[in-house]
């Protein structure tokens, strides 16, 4: 009865398998653009290859040693993760300061796209930029209206709660003190206050970046998230993709980076692969 029950089970796997790799060897020989780096799936609309995904995230990711890695004119960030449900990346780089550390020196990276493709990429309105030790002559502090500085707190994270990590003890920094006439230490903005964040230009030493998925709420700086955490939006209804993939196509561009074009196995077009 054992064996007999076994025998049963093995042949519903098997039933199972097979109703499982019909339709992905059937998909297969058009996907020949997802992909993986470490742990991470890589799919529509980024790509690791040319000619693959959105052009709108064309030389954007790129895969080295098992680390996946997005570059924009800011530089360089690790990914950490690619939620595709919520269309958000969580970047990292090592000269982000976090709760722990402060990275002085004005090394970091920041925050800021090339012009083209700002449309397509740009933090969540619940992440914080906390911008950090920045000068008296910094543009944060100039032309606004009744001297109004742009430093507010973020969904519920700012500088008066981040002074309370042990970033800020090793620093010698004292909650209590009283800055004077001088520009606070530490100056916390969103990403559409700003548009770009750029240490050279805002002339401060560091900076952090931490995001609150809503509605969880998370006490204190040593729960929030650290990270710059990057809504990507495919511009109006991606009505081509989704008719491209439909007929069992996958999406990707030409090589003027910029015409989107349905690869069909043996060819590519222009519109689906219904018609050539
Ligand atoms: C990927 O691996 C890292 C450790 O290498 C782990 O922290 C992370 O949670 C993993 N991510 C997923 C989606 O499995
Ligand atoms: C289809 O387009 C892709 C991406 O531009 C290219 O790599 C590939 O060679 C093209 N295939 C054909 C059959 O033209
Ligand atoms: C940052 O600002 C500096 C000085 O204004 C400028 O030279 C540099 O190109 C800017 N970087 C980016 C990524 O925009
Ligand atoms: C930010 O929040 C902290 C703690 O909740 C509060 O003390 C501080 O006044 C707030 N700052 C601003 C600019 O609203």
């Amino acid at each position: 009865m054992r064996a007999t029950g076994a025998t049963h089970i093995s042949a519903t796997l098997f039933l199972l398998t097979l109703a499982f790799i019909i339709p992905l060897s059937y998909g297969i020989h058009a996907n020949t653009c997802r992909s993986y780096c470490g742990n991470i799936t890589i799919d529509y609309p980024f790509a690791l290859q040319y000619g693959c995904g959105h052009p709108g995230y064309r030389d954007l990711l790129f895969c080295m040693n098992e680390v996946l890695m997005f570059h924009i004119s800011s530089g360089s960030y690790r990914v950490l993760e690619i939620d595709y449900a919520y269309q958000a990346l969580t970047l990292h780089e090592p000269h982000m300061s976090t709760c722990d550390t402060i990275v002085l020196g004005g090394r970091g990276n920041g925050f800021a796209v090339e012009p083209w493709r700002s449309p397509y990429l740009s933090p969540i309105a619940d992440n914080v930029f906390m911008l950090i030790g920045c000068s008296a002559r910094s543009p944060l502090f100039q032309g606004f209206p009744g001297k109004h500085l742009p430093c507010r707190n973020v969904s519920g994270m700012g500088c008066e709660e981040y002074f309370g990590c042990p970033a800020w003890d090793l620093l010698g920094h004292r909650v209590d003190s009283k800055y004077g006439s001088g520009p606070p230490e530490c100056c916390a903005v969103s990403f559409e206050a700003i548009k770009a964040i750029n240490l050279t230009k805002l002339e401060c030493e560091a900076y952090s970046s931490a995001y609150s998925l809503a509605p969880l709420k998370v006490d204190g700086p040593g729960g929030w998230s650290y990270g710059i955490r990057v809504k990507y939006s495919v511009q109006g209804n991606d009505d081509f993709c989704s008719g491209c993939e439909a007929t069992g196509g996958t999406c990707g561009y030409g090589t003027d980076g910029i015409r989107q074009l349905c690869m069909c196995g043996g060819f590519n077009s222009t519109s689906n692969c219904d018609s050539g």
